[in-house]
């Protein structure tokens, strides 16, 4: 049986790892990866082939950067031609970016069944790039991996047949456990950057909707700058958010430690020992979960609501910097100590499940 698996960013580069493992795992079954180019930068696509050590691409379709449609329509016309050369038996496309989308058209307008793994997620905010990505691949898929409960219902929502739904966990909790030894083994961040653990908040911001608008952005970074003067504050900066601060003519001060993306296993141990996360992240969210470290999402909504109705996650609209800093300083002082459910995103078993069902199906 062949799959082809299609990826391009970052985050589906650490969840396509985790499927690889048990894809190898299984005799009977290739998988042909493609990388469709949408990030290209070292430390946003090499360094997870390297660490996760997730083989070479079979194809590299180098399509980079440009506006959404002609992103999508480039990576869709070359995916085209891969599966017309491969036949495979399963595209495999992972969460909500444009090469998941173009990845899921290409395939079933060949009639070529397509697996969706984080199927079911809404943000039911139509204006994210990434709601319209996920909606089009659930409807267009044939067997829709959901992480969680609420995915499942949404999906039911949307009247799509319950037979395709599976819900199988997260992928994402099972790198976590994958990768946390290496982590601790390879990682020397904490001492390169002189953090002592317990005492700095990790932040990430890279969301189109906090980037591509110059108030929200200033907004952000005044209120990271506020907290610095009492805590200090790491940001591994997404090439858009650099791209974004320079055409607003924002320097964010010295007192916030602007360092460059990290590789995945250096995230984990500054994710690990951070007193609170800051985010707009998906993937960040639901790993400051992971380890037990308190969030501070800077959105209106969130596709992982379990964890804001857990307590471990705090929803903070990014309109005002007073607002960010009193919710940041607030969440410093808190002693989270919530009731954890078992297993909701699914106990480490989602890879298996999703091996299982790709070859049950066929
Ligand atoms: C994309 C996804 C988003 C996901 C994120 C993960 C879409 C619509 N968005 O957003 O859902 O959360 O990846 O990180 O697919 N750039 C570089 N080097 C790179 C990659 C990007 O400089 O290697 C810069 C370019 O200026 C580019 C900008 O970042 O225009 C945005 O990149 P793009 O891939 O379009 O979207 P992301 O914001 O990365
Ligand atoms: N990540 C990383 N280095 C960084 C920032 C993030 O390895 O400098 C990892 C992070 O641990 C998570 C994933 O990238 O596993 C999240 O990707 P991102 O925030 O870019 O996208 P999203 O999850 O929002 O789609």
């Amino acid at each position: 049986m062949k799959i082809v698996t299609i990826v391009g960013a970052r985050p589906q580069f650490i969840k396509a790892a985790a499927v690889a493992r048990k894809l190898k795992s299984q005799s009977g079954i290739t998988e042909v990866l493609v990388h469709t180019g949408q990030h290209y930068d070292d430390n946003m696509s090499e360094v997870f082939f390297q660490e996760l050590e997730i083989p070479k691409p079979d194809y590299h379709l180098g399509i980079g950067s440009s506006s959404h449609g002609a992103q999508t329509g480039r990576m869709l016309e070359a995916i085209e031609q891969v599966l017309l050369k491969e036949l495979p038996d399963w595209v495999l496309v992972y969460g909500d970016t444009n090469s998941t989308l173009a990845g899921a058209i290409a395939a079933v307008k060949l009639h070529i069944p397509v697996a969706h793994v984080e199927a079911g997620l809404r943000s039911f905010n139509p204006q994210m790039p990434e709601e319209i990505n996920r909606v089009l691949t659930d409807h267009a898929a044939n067997l829709l991996f959901a992480p969680t409960t609420a995915a499942v219902e949404n999906l039911q929502r949307e009247g799509i047949p319950q037979e395709k739904v599976h819900l199988v966990g997260d992928v994402m909790y099972d790198a976590s456990l994958d990768y946390a030894v290496k982590a601790e083994a390879k990682s020397q961040i904490l001492s390169q950057l002189k953090l002592t653990p317990q005492n700095y908040i990790l932040a990430t911001i890279h969301r189109a909707e906090n980037t591509d608008n110059p108030e929200k952005l200033q907004a952000i970074f005044q209120a990271f700058t506020k907290v610095a003067q009492t805590i200090p504050v790491i940001l591994p900066l997404h090439p858009r958010t650099r791209a974004a601060l320079q055409r607003a003519e924002i320097n964010p001060t010295s007192h916030i430690q602007l360092i460059d993306p990290v590789g995945y296993l250096d995230m984990v141990m500054l994710e690990k020992n951070a007193k609170i996360i800051a985010t707009d992240s998906g993937g960040v969210q639901k790993e400051a979960f992971f380890y037990r470290v308190p969030c501070v999402t800077l959105r209106t909504e969130t596709e992982w609501i379990e964890l804001v109705e857990l307590g471990w996650n705090r929803l903070v609209p990014p309109l005002n910097t007073q607002d960010i800093a009193s919710s940041l300083l607030d969440a410093l002082g808190k002693i989270t100590n919530h009731e954890i459910p078992d297993g909701i995103y699914g106990g480490g078993l989602a890879t298996s499940k999703i091996v299982s069902l790709l070859t049950q199906d066929n």
